[in-house]
């Protein structure tokens, strides 16, 4: 099969409703839980992206039954700790470091060492930010090379609540973290700076002994072990992360109006939504509802021609971790020269964004100035390519793969995208999309 997408037209008008797949942090994260549970959960609109896929292989590995239906997933989980394995067990996390490492939180009392690996990508990614606070709960790690995959941990029987600093704002630290703690004897206390929440509210909607305090930089949250997990079912909400890409596609298309129904909306991850508003992007969130503590919208969003450059408040950074490609992208059709700061975490991701953000930008014609942590976006409103563009994307970075493709429809030239098929670590049917708003675009 052709891997490679050609773009060579900008998409037309459109004015439609579209839907995207289920969100991916939260499809994880019931696939795990549900693991965890008692008896049988059940899951509609479950993702089903190889992130997903790989967490269901990895729990079946674990001695979990599931089973897949046209319409809904069921796990019939068998407790905390209730994993049965063989010796020797492999487990592959594929390109997801949500997986990964949130998988280790629940596998710190494994009595033999499970080895973890991963795709060329994820191996490239430090894994000491959870094994060095799960350690502190008794875990022990073996690798070829330290800190990275494929490495081997073996539990400990005697696991006890920790303390824990989580400084990085990062969602899959302190998730790993707070699975480890269903555990652990005693309570676990964590002081962790701002990240996705949805962790937090699915614990609260389990009933897992949570209590949390929030202050305007940190959130310290204690928990203690549970008994036990009631099985639950959840009818996942579609992926703003996903959406992302669609918002900025009808942003930056010309006369286009796009509604995306039912939408995850947790202000955690609302950066995004926040960075293009104040941009003057035309989004405006309808039918706002609450579902088991999450937030859920239908996302409507009109053209604009008028763009204008940011200077980026970092306190925004984590709310919109997983779209600043897609942000940049934005702040190179903008007025003026756009700023993003401490911006560190962006090259910890599936591949280096903030270094391949800017050379693609570059390779667009527009100008940026990169330091490690930080990027300049010297905003180009008129830019129109002429010229041909080959996008190499060698650790087939799926949100790579969609930045490229949005870039081509909006601004012009002749591209060919390598990896096509990465979307489906995320986004299967971002390209099927595409085609339903103008089915001569690509
Ligand atoms: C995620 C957390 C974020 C994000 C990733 C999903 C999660 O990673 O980039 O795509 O589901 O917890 P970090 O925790 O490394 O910021």
């Amino acid at each position: 099969m052709n891997n490679c997408l050609k773009v060579e037209k900008k998409i037309k008008d459109f004015n439609k409703e579209i839907k995207v797949g289920g969100d991916k942090s939260l499809s994880i994260r019931w696939v795990l839980l549900a693991s965890q549970a008692t008896g049988r959960s059940k899951a509609s609109n479950l993702l089903m992206s190889e992130d997903v896929l790989a967490a269901i292989n990895a729990i079946k590995k674990l001695g979990i039954k599931v089973n897949i239906y046209k319409n809904y997933c069921e796990i019939f989980g068998k407790g905390i700790n209730g994993f049965k394995y063989k010796k020797n067990l492999i487990i592959n996390a594929k390109n997801s470091g949500t997986l990964g490492r949130l998988l280790l939180g629940l596998l710190i009392k494994s009595p033999q060492k499970i080895k973890l690996i991963g795709d060329k990508s994820l191996s490239k990614r430090d894994f000491s930010r959870v094994t060095l606070p799960l350690q502190k709960f008794g875990a022990k790690f073996y690798y070829k090379v330290k800190n990275k995959l494929p490495l081997s941990i073996l539990g400990s029987q005697s696991t006890k609540g920790i303390k824990y600093l989580e400084s990085k704002g990062s969602a899959q630290c302190k998730s790993s973290v707070m699975l480890a703690a269903l555990n652990s004897s005693g309570t676990t206390f964590i002081r962790a700076k701002k990240s996705r929440n949805h962790s937090e509210l699915l614990f609260k909607y389990l009933k897992i002994p949570i209590k949390i305090k929030k202050t305007e930089e940190y959130d310290f949250i204690d928990i203690k072990q549970p008994k036990k997990i009631k099985a639950f079912d959840y009818q996942i909400p579609g992926d703003i992360s996903s959406s992302a890409f669609f918002v900025v596609l009808t942003t930056l298309s010309k006369n286009s109006t796009l509604l995306i129904k039912n939408v995850n909306v947790n202000p955690s991850r609302m950066g995004m939504v926040i960075i293009l508003k104040k941009m003057g992007a035309k989004i405006f969130l309808k039918n706002q509802r609450s579902y088991r503590g999450e937030k859920v919208a239908d996302i409507l969003i009109k053209s604009t021609n008028s763009l204008k450059a940011i200077n980026c408040p970092p306190k925004l950074n984590s709310s919109a971790i997983d779209e600043f490609l897609i942000i940049f992208l934005a702040a190179a059709k903008a007025k003026g020269i756009s700023y993003f700061k401490d911006m560190s975490e962006l090259n910890q991701k599936e591949s280096p964004r903030l270094n391949w953000g800017s050379e693609i930008l570059n390779m667009m014609g527009v100008k940026t100035k990169l330091t490690k942590n930080s990027i300049k976006i010297y905003g180009e409103p008129n830019l129109e390519i002429k010229k041909p563009i080959i996008i190499k994307n060698y650790l087939k970075d799926h949100r790579v793969f969609m930045m490229c493709t949005v870039a081509a429809l909006t601004c012009g030239g002749q591209w060919k995208i390598h990896d096509k098929d990465s979307i489906n670590t995320s986004f299967p049917s971002f390209l099927k999309i595409i085609k339903e708003l103008d089915n001569k675009s690509l």
